[in-house]
């Protein structure tokens, strides 16, 4: 009798025990509990120490103690070695599907030639335009897929990409649907955006005129083959002017899409056309000017820097620091480009961004994870919490203060992507 009772015993407990218990890590930065806007200090981060994640089906199960987990998890991983935890970085902003270099633009621009006036005599993303328009699907696979690769050593496992190489209704599909095809077999989550309204399209003279095509033609075609659900514009004198980008977002509205915008890069003005339309984000802002932070503090649109572009093209930084003391929701992203950030790494543009506009850590690593996860509507991942998606990195250290200090040096050793080893 009491042999059956034990034997009940120890199967009761053999079926709680579930998952895969992975530790122990010195801390565990949970990013989790913090607010979605405004400034933040490193007191506020949650902190575990000695810490375990228990890992099911993809998701985090439970954070905890190493030790008291270890009673729970059907399998350990014990890692042995100094680790710190924290969630895998979001890349919120890319153009990571292209052909070419652009060497050539960059030796041209540190020796005093304007990224705007490369542009405007039909080089800079025009030299890419013609370079991706003759790569074959296969070969902008590969280039994506080596990038990809790239950005798991950096420590991100959602990128956001976008199309705007293309210029037309044809070649804006070919770079869609690469993406889409590396989306179905690459580790990383990819999100992609269509950027035709990038810059005016070479087989036309008038912005407008363009953009009518594009949302004639090219937008029904988007939903139809599920190719994305997310339109960019760059608003700029060189690109497409206030007005034009106005009719331009509000057909993108129209037609159900999300909408983001490169705002304020050079000249002020994308950011507010970015709240008219209630955009996911207004990205660059290095232009934006005190009236603009103000209304982008009191809209839900995320404000993303690219600190990637402003050292591409020895510009300033984005006004960070004013972003998040007027109350702003602030993404760090790269920008990854062959023009105006051809570097891409997340972590050490965001640690010289920190070092310039006195980020603290928290606020740094925000803008990392779940505060770039909102600017692409991602809610299941960015913090480590329980139910939210395992995507994580741990770095070689015990002290999550290193990581920053060491201004992107010191790189995740380990990389997880929905609970398994991506790295
Ligand atoms: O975000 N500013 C516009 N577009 C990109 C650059 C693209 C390029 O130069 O190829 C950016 O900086
Ligand atoms: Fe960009």
């Amino acid at each position: 009798m009491v042999d059956i009772y034990i034997l009940e015993a120890v199967k009761n407990l053999k079926t709680q025990l579930s998952g895969t218990l992975y530790g122990p890590f010195e801390q565990i930065v949970t990013l989790d509990g913090l607010p979605l806007k405004g400034p933040l200090s490193d007191d506020q981060l949650q902190i575990q120490s000695k810490g375990g994640v228990i890992v099911e089906n993809g998701t985090i199960k439970e954070i905890g103690e190493f030790v008291a987990l270890k009673e729970k998890a059907a399998k350990v991983k014990e890692l042995g070695n100094h680790y710190v935890l924290m969630p895998a970085f979001v890349d919120s902003h890319t153009h990571l599907c292209f052909a070419g270099s652009r060497a050539h633009d960059y030796a041209a621009r540190i020796s005093c030639k304007s990224y705007q006036e490369i542009l405007k005599h039909g080089g800079g993303i025009y030299d890419t335009v013609r370079k991706t328009n003759e790569a074959t699907e296969d070969e902008l696979l590969t280039f994506l897929k080596e990038r990809l690769d790239a950005q798991l050593r950096y420590g991100v496992t959602t990128c956001e990409v976008k199309s705007g190489y293309g210029l037309s209704v044809d070649q804006e599909l070919k770079q869609l649907r690469v993406i889409k095809k590396v989306n179905d077999d690459h580790r990383i989550d990819l999100v992609a955006t269509c950027l035709a309204a990038h810059v005016l399209g070479p087989d036309f003279d008038d912005p407008s005129e363009y953009l009518k095509v594009i949302s004639n033609e090219l937008f029904p075609a988007l939903t139809k083959e599920g190719l994305t659900n997310r339109i960019d514009v760059f608003v700029e004198p060189e690109a497409f002017s206030f007005a034009v980008a106005d009719q331009y977002l509000s057909k993108a509205r129209q037609a159900g899409f999300e909408v983001t915008v490169h705002a304020d890069q050079f000249t002020s003005g994308g950011s507010e056309l970015a709240i008219k339309y209630m955009a996911a984000s207004a990205d660059h802002l290095e232009s934006s000017s005190d009236e603009d932070i103000k209304r982008l503090a009191n809209s839900p649109v995320v404000a993303t820097v690219l600190p990637g572009a402003s050292i591409g093209l020895g510009m300033n930084y984005a006004p960070a620091r004013k972003l998040l003391d007027a109350g702003c929701c602030v993404a760090i992203a790269t920008d990854w480009n062959p023009g105006s950030a051809p570097m891409g790494d997340l972590l050490t543009q965001a640690a010289l961004l920190s070092a310039y506009e006195k980020l603290s850590s928290a606020e740094t690593f925000a803008g990392l994870t779940f505060r770039a996860a909102k600017a692409l509507g991602l809610t299941d991942r960015g913090v480590l919490a329980p139910g939210k998606r395992a995507d994580m990195i741990a770095f070689s250290t015990a002290d999550y203060r290193e990581i920053l200090y060491h201004q992107g040096k010191l790189k995740p050793k380990l990389v997880w992507k929905d609970g398994s080893v991506a790295l």
